[in-house]
C-alpha cells in the first residue's frame, strides 16, 4: 500500500511544472551541481530556505538544525561547511535566523525540554554573555526577537572563525559570511548588517 499519496501527487505535478519551463532541467542538474550560496538556517518548516530566496534546485546549498547554531565541534556542520567552501567554491554563506524562534525561546524558558536543552545551551552561552543588553528589555517577546538576532551575530562570528573559511580566505578565495533573519509574520528577510569578508575584517579592522 502506498503512503502518503498526497506527497507523492504533489510531487509527480512539481516535476511536470518544472519539466514543461525547462525540459532539460533535470538532466543538466543530474550532472552537477554549483551553488553560489550555502544557507544555515533553523529547522523550522516556516523558513524554507529555497522558496525564502526563489531560488531553484542546484543554487543554495543547504544545512539546518534547531536555532541555527554553529558548533565547533559540530562534525555535521562543519562537514557541510567544508564540503560547500572547499569543493563547490561557494561565494557566499548566510547564517539566517527568524523572529520567534522556538529554540531560542526554549533556550531561556525556566521548563525542561529534554534533550534538546543540551543543544540549546549554545543559544544560553549567548544569552549569558549578552545578558546585559538583554536584561534591559521588558517585553518578553521582544526579548526573545533580540535575543534571535544575538544568535546569529554569534553564529556568524563561529563561521568566521572556523579554520575552514580562515584557510578560504588565506588562499585568496572570495568568500563573505553574512548574518540574515528572517520575520515569519510578513515573509521578508532583513539584513543584520554583519557581513565579514576578509581576515581583518574578522579581527575588526577596517
Ligand atoms: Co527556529
Amino acid at each position: 500500500m502506498k503512503t502518503l499519496p498526497r506527497l507523492f501527487e504533489n510531487n509527480r505535478k512539481w516535476a511536470n511544472q518544472v519539466c514543461a519551463a525547462d525540459p532539460d532541467f533535470f538532466k543538466k542538474l543530474s550532472r552537477q551541481q554549483a551553488p553560489e550560496f550555502l544557507w544555515i538556517g533553523c529547522s523550522d518548516s516556516r523558513v524554507p530556505a529555497n522558496e525564502i530566496v526563489g531560488l531553484l534546485p542546484g543554487e543554495l546549498f543547504v544545512h539546518r538544525n534547531v536555532a541555527n547554531l554553529v558548533v565547533h565541534s559540530d562534525i555535521n556542520c562543519l562537514s557541510v561547511i567544508q564540503y560547500a567552501v572547499q569543493v563547490l567554491k561557494i561565494r557566499h554563506i548566510m547564517v539566517c535566523g527568524h523572529y520567534g524562534c522556538g529554540g531560542v525561546r526554549a533556550a531561556i524558558e525556566e521548563c525542561p525540554h529534554g534533550l534538546v536543552d543540551n543543544w540549546l545551551g549554545h543559544v544560553r552561552d549567548v544569552v549569558r554573555k549578552r545578558h546585559r543588553e538583554l536584561s534591559e528589555i521588558s517585553d518578553a517577546d521582544r526579548r526573545v526577537d533580540r535575543l534571535c538576532e544575538l544568535n546569529v551575530i554569534e553564529q556568524v562570528q563561529n563561521v568566521v572563525n572556523t579554520t575552514i573559511v580562515r584557510d578560504a580566505w588565506n588562499s585568496g578565495a572570495s568568500l563573505t559570511v553574512h548574518g540574515w533573519i528572517y520575520r515569519i509574520s510578513d515573509g521578508l528577510l532583513q539584513d543584520l548588517d554583519v557581513s565579514v569578508s576578509s581576515d581583518r575584517e574578522r579581527d575588526g579592522q577596517p
